[in-house]
């Protein structure tokens, strides 16, 4: 069966793995649109540019998804502009890693409000158009922490284990709609994100990692490929590790 050219929106767009994200379905035929964080609007517009000299043309919008208010005023306009959205790639994230001795009441209230609420925020807006067309795709992009738990993230594992439950319970939900929503749990990936962490834990991570490395953003894109294809409409509530073994269960 042939996937059809279809309005997708990633949150994180510009980031390391939403933007192989959004390569990647532009590259299958989708009409994608890069949501970015609104103080990196100089980042995303040098983003959409190096996007058009491959030959990629992305629009990018910018909204606080950590704001219902926010969300559902850019889902708006994304809707305005292309159509509803039919694919739905949340991979907005940040880290405010520290011990939980450290930890303080703003960093667990940014992570939680940026990796989970917006799950919330960003999808409910665009849920009853889904149901309506009988047709989604929703694809949460989680974390091997999510899984396993990590030391100095408690914030960051909470959410991403939340993430899940809320795949698993929208599945159900969007089952009988036309609507699949499913989770991806990447490893280390080859992103800023990880680049920002101390040398010294990082390649200790990377050295209990069977595979010996990190994950390339396009090893991530491409499970979101396959995920958002018409073909994959019998897989929903699933969680996909691609972690290079690092979390095996
Ligand atoms: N398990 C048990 N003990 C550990 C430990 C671990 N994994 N890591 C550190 N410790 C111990 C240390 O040995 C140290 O012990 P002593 O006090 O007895 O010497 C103590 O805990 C403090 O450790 P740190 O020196 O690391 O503490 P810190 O305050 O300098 O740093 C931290 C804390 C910033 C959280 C740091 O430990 C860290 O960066 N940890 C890794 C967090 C991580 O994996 N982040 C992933 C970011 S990328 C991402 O999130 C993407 C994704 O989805 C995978």
């Amino acid at each position: 069966m042939a996937t059809e050219s279809r309005v997708a929106l990633v949150t994180g767009g510009i980031g390391g793995i939403g933007t192989a994200i959004c390569q990647r379905l532009a590259q299958t035929g989708h009409r994608v649109v890069a949501c970015y964080y609104p103080p990196e609007k100089d980042l995303a517009e040098a983003w959409q540019a190096a996007r058009a000299a491959e030959g990629l043309d992305i629009p990018i919008i910018g909204a606080d998804v950590s704001s219902f208010e926010d969300s559902a005023r850019m889902i708006g306009e994304v809707k305005g502009q292309y159509g509803p959205v039919e694919i739905l790639v949340n991979c907005a994230g940040i880290t405010r890693d520290k011990t939980f001795k450290r930890m303080d009441e703003g960093s667990w209230a940014a992570v939680i409000s940026t990796n989970l609420n917006s799950a919330f925020n960003v999808t409910r807006p665009i849920w009853d158009d889904m149901l309506e067309r009988g047709f989604g795709r929703i694809i949460n992009i989680s974390s091997v922490n999510g899984q396993r738990g990590q030391f100095g993230q408690t914030n960051y594992s909470a959410a991403k284990a939340g993430l899940h439950g809320f795949t698993m319970a929208l599945a159900q939900e969007g089952a009988a709609k036309g609507i699949t929503v499913n989770t991806i749990s990447p490893g280390y990936v080859e992103t800023a994100m990880t680049a920002a962490m101390r040398d010294d834990v990082r390649e200790a991570i990377i050295a209990t990692v069977p595979m010996r490395r990190m994950a390339k953003p396009e090893e991530i894109a491409a499970v979101v490929g396959f995920l958002a294809a018409d073909d994959a409409a019998y897989i929903t509530g699933a969680n996909i590790p691609i972690n290079g073994g690092l979390f095996i269960h």
